[in-house]
Order: structure tokens, then C-alpha cells, then sequence
């Protein structure tokens, strides 16, 4: 018999609507064909300098040190506990979700003597609760926040906790993998020292490249250490070298990830970068009022919902994978389950970049319409597809 793997791979066109990876648009597949150039190509160094360049602009800041790690987001956290933090250092994680848990451990890890701070997961950490634990250390070094956590589907408000932070000498982590090009996240505004994301989500490219950004402060604790980084791969100082003039080899970056990158923000810029959080607002609006329509409810305070990340509590009786198995296979769309102590509790919805788009909330909920009720859960036939045109009239202000 043939080997399965003799036979070309070809994966089906799936609509993605889970936590990510969303689906991406041909441009940027079509990029990543392009020739492939030397990482020490001068050709190659004019994209890298475009990507920086649309990169500060998505993140609203003008710090230099802005540039794709190559790594999904979670080694985009490593890098920046490992950079920020030195053995011995105290850090505050709020923790909210189930990211805020993984930031935690990373920062313990490496080397800090690691507190949190809880809320209940659907709701952000209070800054009144944060301001309890920073009153308790003398010098705390960094707290990390994560902006948009994909876990609850909870928007954290950064300002206030940024602002608290600098006041007790901390610096600020601040976690976008969801939030990037999805939602507004103003680095220099808000004054946030580090601030991380990942391709996959709302930047609209493959997963495999993590943007960091680095504030002043941030680069001055840096360059100051006492002991060398221990990780040699996310040592920034030693990227710093490959990415600024001086352009010293530091690892063979990614090429043709990079070439997606610069597409994907291409796209992002031609949209405008305000339009496409718009977009990103405008179809979580529809989703929402459709599952609440269909008498769903939503996880997070609605205070503080992510647009990009919708969790909706999987009603009493219904199990969550015979749901998704039949939007698989029957709708060939792929939305998220619950991840640590919301595992089988919740559905992570995800209308991220290309994937936020009308046409996906009204296939998705006509899905939910029709399997819902074969699963012994009532649904009143239109009620969530009215609902969501509705909702998308009353956005644009035409209700
Ligand atoms: C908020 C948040 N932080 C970090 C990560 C980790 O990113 P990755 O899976 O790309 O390593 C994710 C992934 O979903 C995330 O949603």
C-alpha cells in the first residue's frame, strides 16, 4: 500500500472561526511563494525595515525596537520575561484567564518571585485589587496584563493599570496577541513599556511571527542588566543588532513568513488601520446579538468583551464537541472549545482579520440554527440571523 504521506497534502478551505489561526487572505498566501532571499540580502533588509515601519504603526508608537520575533506568541512572552526579568526581581501577573496563568509561570521561570492578582475569569483584574499587591512589595519590577485574553474573551482596560503601575516603578507587560489589529492598543499613548502580539489573529498572516515592541524604560532596564539573558535566542540586545543598521547575524529569520507579515499589513493599511478595528467592532456586534437572540449567553461582563473573541456558555445538556463536530463537518467551519477550568463550558468564537467578516456570522449562527435544535436545544428559526442584521443596521446608525 501507498504511504499516505506520497500523496500531496491538500488541506480543505476552512472557514476559521475559532481562537486562532484565522483564515488568511490569497494575497498573503501568494506572498509567502516569492523567491526566497538571503536574510543578509539587501533586498531583504528593505522589507524587514518596511515590516518595522507598518509594524510602529499598527502598535502607535515610534519605538524603534519594534520587529517580528520569530515565534509564535508565547515565545514572544518568553522574551519579554526573560529580558525584563533577572533572578531574584519580584513580578505581579494579573491573572484573568487562562494566558494570564501561562504569563505567570513564564515569569517564574524565570527566575522572579512571581505574585497575582485573580478576578473571575469573564471579568478584567480591578485595579483597586492590583494596587493591594503592589503596596505590599518594595520594589516590583514588572506586571504583566494580558490586553485582550482569549481564554474569557475579557478586554482589560489599559490605561488606568499602566498609569498605576508607573506610579509604584513597575513596568508593564502587556499581552496583544488578540488584541493587535483588532482592537486600538496605543503603545506610546498609554505609556505600556513592553507589548507583544502574534500573526495569526487579527494581524491576518500564518501563524509564526510574534511583533514585539519595546518602550524606553523597557530598553534601559535591558541594557542595564545585571546577568547576561539566558535565553541566546530571544536575547533582544543581541536581535537589536540584526535588526538595527548594523544588521549582524542573530538566527536566519524566517523569510518567507516575512514576506506574508509585510503583505498582511500591507492589506491592514490599505483597509486603515481604524476601519479594520472597526470591522473587527461592527461583526462581533451582529455575532453577539445573534447568540443572545437565540436565548445563548456571553461569558464576559459585558463591559469588557473583546470583539475579536466572543465566549458563549454552552447551554445545560449540550455537549460542546457534538456541536463543533457537525460545524466541521457539516459547514466546514472550526470554532474554539474551552481551554483550562472552562473546557467543555464554553465556545470561543473568533472573528479575527480576514476571518471577521459579515458573511462568516451568518453562516455560523444558520449553522448553530439548524444543529442546535437536533440536539434537543430550541431555536426559533431566522430569530439569530434577524437579530444580527439588525444589529449591523444599528452600527452603522441606521436603527
Ligand atoms: C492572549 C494570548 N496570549 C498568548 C498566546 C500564545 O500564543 P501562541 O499560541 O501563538 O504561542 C495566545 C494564543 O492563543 C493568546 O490568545
Amino acid at each position: 500500500m501507498t504511504p499516505s504521506y506520497l500523496n500531496e497534502f491538500k488541506p480543505p478551505q476552512r472557514i476559521l472561526l475559532g481562537p486562532g489561526p484565522s483564515s488568511v487572505h490569497p494575497r498573503v498566501l501568494q506572498a509567502m511563494t516569492q523567491p526566497i532571499l538571503g536574510h543578509l540580502d539587501p533586498q531583504f533588509f528593505q522589507v524587514m525595515d518596511e515590516v518595522c515601519e507598518m509594524l510602529r504603526q499598527v502598535y502607535h508608537t515610534s519605538n524603534f525596537m519594534t520587529v517580528p520575533l520569530s515565534s509564535t506568541g508565547t515565545g514572544a512572552m518568553e522574551a519579554a520575561c526573560a529580558n525584563i526579568l533577572e533572578r531574584g526581581d519580584t513580578a505581579i501577573v494579573c491573572r484573568n484567564g487562562f494566558f494570564g496563568v501561562r504569563l505567570a509561570d513564564i515569569a517564574q521561570r524565570c527566575g522572579a518571585e512571581t505574585f497575582v492578582v485573580d478576578s473571575q475569569w469573564g471579568k478584567p483584574v480591578e485595579p483597586a485589587a492590583l494596587e493591594r499587591e503592589l503596596r505590599k512589595h518594595a520594589k516590583v519590577k514588572m506586571v504583566g496584563v494580558v490586553h485582550g485574553e482569549t481564554s474569557t474573551g475579557v478586554l482589560t482596560p489599559m490605561p488606568e493599570i499602566v498609569e498605576l503601575c508607573h506610579r509604584y516603578g513597575a513596568l508593564v507587560v502587556s499581552d496583544a496577541v488578540t488584541t493587535l489589529g483588532g482592537h486600538d492598543v496605543q503603545m506610546d499613548q498609554w505609556d505600556i513599556d513592553v507589548c507583544y502580539s502574534a500573526t495569526q489573529k487579527c494581524l491576518g498572516a500564518p501563524p509564526g511571527l510574534a511583533p514585539i515592541s519595546l518602550g524606553p524604560r523597557a530598553v534601559e532596564v535591558i541594557k542595564t542588566r545585571e546577568s547576561e539573558v539566558q535565553s541566546f535566542y530571544f536575547n533582544l540586545k543581541g536581535l537589536e543588532s540584526y535588526w538595527n543598521q548594523t544588521r549582524a547575524y542573530h538566527h536566519t529569520t524566517p523569510i518567507s513568513m516575512t514576506y506574508a507579515l509585510r503583505e498582511a499589513l500591507r492589506m491592514m493599511m490599505e483597509e486603515g488601520i481604524d476601519n479594520r478595528i472597526r470591522r473587527h467592532a461592527r461583526v462581533a456586534a451582529a455575532l453577539r446579538a445573534g447568540i443572545q437572540a437565540m436565548g445563548l449567553q456571553l461569558l464576559a461582563d459585558p463591559d469588557y468583551r473583546l470583539n475579536p473573541l466572543t465566549t458563549v456558555v454552552i447551554p445545560q445538556g449540550i455537549e460542546d464537541t457534538a456541536v463543533r463536530k457537525r460545524l466541521m463537518q457539516d459547514y466546514n467551519l472550526e470554532i474554539g472549545g474551552g481551554l483550562g477550568d472552562l473546557r467543555g463550558k464554553v465556545w470561543r468564537i473568533g472573528l479575527m482579520g480576514e476571518s471577521a467578516r459579515e458573511v462568516n456570522v451568518f453562516t455560523l449562527l444558520s449553522g448553530l440554527e439548524q444543529i442546535l435544535p437536533t440536539l434537543g436545544y430550541e431555536v426559533a428559526y431566522g430569530s439569530s440571523l434577524a437579530a444580527a442584521q439588525r444589529a449591523l443596521v444599528e452600527f452603522e446608525g441606521r436603527g
